[in-house]
């Protein structure tokens, strides 16, 4: 397989960017006269050289490159071309930059106060989603609320308050982001890249280029991992500039420290919670607050917030509700989207809150969850009716396998549980499917197969849905000039959506296939089923290959093209406001168990055993699922005991995999998967969504186990073996 890392063509040159080394400040002077002349560069560009235009998912807040102000450490301000990448890099060096360092704000609480300095003091001339309200570094606030919260605090029996906080963390892609990009003589341009969307790149390219879509083709060879973190634009429109400029193919890769101070990482969170239980440990209402620092650019802050909220009510019925969160501009790298956006913070805070609730009542955590948990037909938090819950089943599956009556079965040792719920993400999908003459079937989807194994899933239900085996089945790769338009590989959706489309297209190649098979036998097209390789009914079995063989040459080829898309459920909008994201489509529930000791001298964490019960609908490929899971927890496991990007006055100490601190084969334990399977209405076969949610849960059920363990509760990730022993202060 060819990744995009490993593209190359004739002649290429090789791109690198030139990036700010403060966090906020003003551009004094940008001379590249210097560079411009060293032997070996071909080509350089600015902002002068680029149309004023600003791009964004929900605000349009992003220029290319940074204009007279540099707003973090990373963003660009330059990018050149040379014969060689260390040449390129020599005449970035080369560039006169001068910077007089502006006042700046490291973290959301600073950017709120009425005093900080704006990041974007033009912020009212974006254009933006209408949903959002925005104002200052505010990039979007939101809100969900219903029922009467205060009667409800001032019935309780009880009423916690907890503050958490989570750091930002790199997706931890093998690949780094790269694109090769060559222009044709007519204008046309050509982008191999790895990014989860083709055709969101295709249309940015477009503006920022100031050309029409139709001219840029965007083609996704093989991607190195994902997860989120190559959603957008990262490095395409620079190796689309500098090709422009030189009239060569151009590719630019980033380096490990570009990732750590310029991609885009978890968004880091301060998230506040009160809690009002009665007597008996039912929840009677939920407020709060999650701050989410989107960094200098908006990207996918203002839907991730606000799903913040979803997570934060948590599978749990919530009689009253009220719950803000804002999206906030800072001077740290523009983070983004990250496996489960949000959703790891949010059930960090909900589900440490729930055991420490458990232990303040005396009640087994287990049974307090037991007791609060949705229930088919309950009401989700924007008023939508639940479907397929299984949540009580995932949480008693789970604390089964992992021993939970022994929950402190050793000194030092202890267990901890933790569940949630997750979106299947809309979006439309189209597929065309062909038939060769040799029966074998070509699925074309502009859909990335970013390594889930989620295009995999489509193929196996195409092949079921023509009684074909999947070795019958090819994927075409995704090329936005060839291919039906896909939303994209993200939301967990790609397996039920492109799955989706795929029976659409095959209900249609069934129909021209029985119908060519009733015209042969002068039987009723009803008679006839699709079955091992062959169109079966009244005492005859004709092989599909002799059909598209037949229809190739009398028939027109067998053919058919599959459209789908899963709306949202109804929902009540009077519970939300500005919420770009008010109602999760064809919900999953899960539930993780985790067995750990903890040293009690060093702090370090050792886990004996993880578990997770996923509810996946229907489990279509079940290796492959249980390969999400385990990569899942491991990323939940980096983020629940090591990794954070550290910054210091808004500067990264660690853009480099030493001391950003990934977790190893050393590090991750054997994870045990349960499949749980109950199905959704919309999904194929029932299936549901089932490449985020592994990373939700860890952070917490470790916070959980390391609590029963110790005694000893830390409320900010990554929870390091410091803070275990010594405390949060230190
Ligand atoms: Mo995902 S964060 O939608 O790749």
């Amino acid at each position: 397989m060819v990744y995009a890392a490993d593209f190359a063509l004739p002649g290429m040159l090789h791109g690198k960017v030139l990036r700010s080394p403060l966090p906020h400040a003003r551009i004094r002077r940008l001379d590249v006269a210097a560079a411009r002349a060293m032997a070996g560069v071909r080509g350089i560009v600015t902002a002068a050289d680029v149309p004023a235009v600003r791009y964004g998912t929900a605000v349009r807040d992003t220029p290319v490159f940074a204009t007279d102000r540099v707003l973090f450490q990373g963003q660009a301000v330059a990018a050149v071309a040379a014969t060689t990448p260390e040449i390129a890099e020599a005449a970035c060096r080369a560039i006169a930059l001068e910077l007089d360092p502006l006042p700046a704000v490291f973290d959301a609480e600073a950017a709120l106060a009425p005093d900080a300095p704006l990041l974007h003091p033009d912020w009212a001339s974006y254009a933006a989603l209408p949903v959002l309200a925005r104002e200052g570094n505010i990039a979007a606030r939101a809100r969900m609320r219903h029922g009467d919260v205060e009667a409800a605090f001032a019935s309780a029996h009880r009423i916690y308050e907890h503050r958490f906080a989570t750091p930002l963390q790199h997706p931890g892609y093998t690949e780094p982001r790269a694109a090769v990009a060559a222009w044709e003589g007519d204008g046309r341009l050509t982008v191999w890249c790895n990014t989860q969307l083709p055709f969101d790149m295709q249309a940015v390219l477009a503006e920022i280029l100031d050309i029409p879509s139709g001219r840029v083709r965007v083609v996704v060879p093989g991607i190195g991992g994902g997860f989120g973190g190559k959603l957008r634009v990262g490095v395409e429109h620079y190796a689309a500039l500098l090709a422009r400029r030189t009239g060569r193919p151009v590719k630019v890769m980033t380096t490990t420290e570009e990732e750590l101070t310029a991609a885009y990482p978890r968004q880091a969170t301060t998230i506040t919670l009160r809690t009002a239980v009665d007597r008996e440990g039912r929840l009677l209402a939920r407020q709060g607050r999650v701050l989410l620092e989107c960094g200098a650019f908006a990207n996918s802050g203002p839907g991730s917030a606000a799903i913040c909220m979803q997570i934060l009510v948590g599978p749990y019925r919530t009689p009253a509700l009220d719950l803000e969160s804002l999206a906030v501009y800072t001077n740290r790298v523009a983070a983004g989207s990250f496996r489960a956006p949000a959703g790891p913070m949010a059930n960090f805070a909900v589900e440490s809150q729930m055991d420490i609730i458990a232990e303040d009542l005396g009640m087994d955590p287990l049974d307090l969850r037991l007791r609060n948990v949705v229930r088919e037909g309950d009401l989700g938090p924007a008023g939508e009716a639940l479907a397929g819950v299984s949540v009580a089943e995932c949480l008693e599956r789970a604390a089964e396998a992992i021993g939970w009556r022994e929950r402190r079965p050793a000194p030092n040792r202890g267990k901890g549980l933790a569940c949630s719920w997750w979106m299947t993400t809309g979006g439309s999908s189209g597929v065309f499917v062909r038939l060769a003459p040799d029966g074998t079937a070509t699925l074309v989807s502009g859909a990335v197969e970013i390594g889930t194994g989620a295009l995999t899933g489509a193929a196996q239900v195409l092949a079921e849905e023509l009684g074909l085996e999947l070795e019958d089945v090819r994927v075409a790769g995704a090329d936005t000039r060839d291919a039906p338009f896909d939303y994209g590989a993200q939301g967990s959706r790609t397996a039920f959506s492109v799955g989706n489309a795929a029976r659409v297209a095959a209900a249609e190649l069934r129909r021209q296939l029985c119908a060519l098979a009733a015209r042969r036998t002068g039987l009723p097209q009803e008679a006839f089923r699709l079955e091992r390789r062959a169109v079966v009914g009244g005492g005859h079995r004709i092989p599909i290959a002799d059909l598209a063989r037949e229809s190739q040459l009398s028939g027109g080829g067998l053919i058919a093209h599959g459209t789908y898309i899963n709306p949202a459920p109804p929902y009540d909008p009077t519970r939300v406001e500005n919420h770009p994201l008010p109602v999760f489509n064809a919900p999953s529930f899960h539930a993780h168990a985790v067995d750990l000791s903890v040293d009690p001298g060093t702090g370090e964490v050792t886990i004996h055993d993880y578990v997770v019960a996923q509810d996946v609908g229907f489990a279509i490929n079940p290796t492959w699922i249980e390969g999400q899971i385990e990569g899942g927890v491991a990323q939940g496991i980096g983020e629940a005991l090591s990794e954070e990007i550290v910054y210091r006055e808004g500067r990264v100490l660690n853009a480099n995999l030493t001391d950003y601190k990934m977790p190893t084969a050393q590090d991750v334990p054997r994870v045990r998967s349960i499949l749980v399977e109950c199905p959704s209405a919309a999904g194929p076969y029932g299936a549901k969504g089932v490449g985020e949610p592994p990373c939700i849960e860890p952070p917490a059920a470790i916070a959980n186990a390391i609590a029963a363990a110790t005694g000893r509760r830390v409320f900010s990730l990554p929870m390091t073996a410091e803070k275990i022993v010594l405390g949060e202060g230190g």
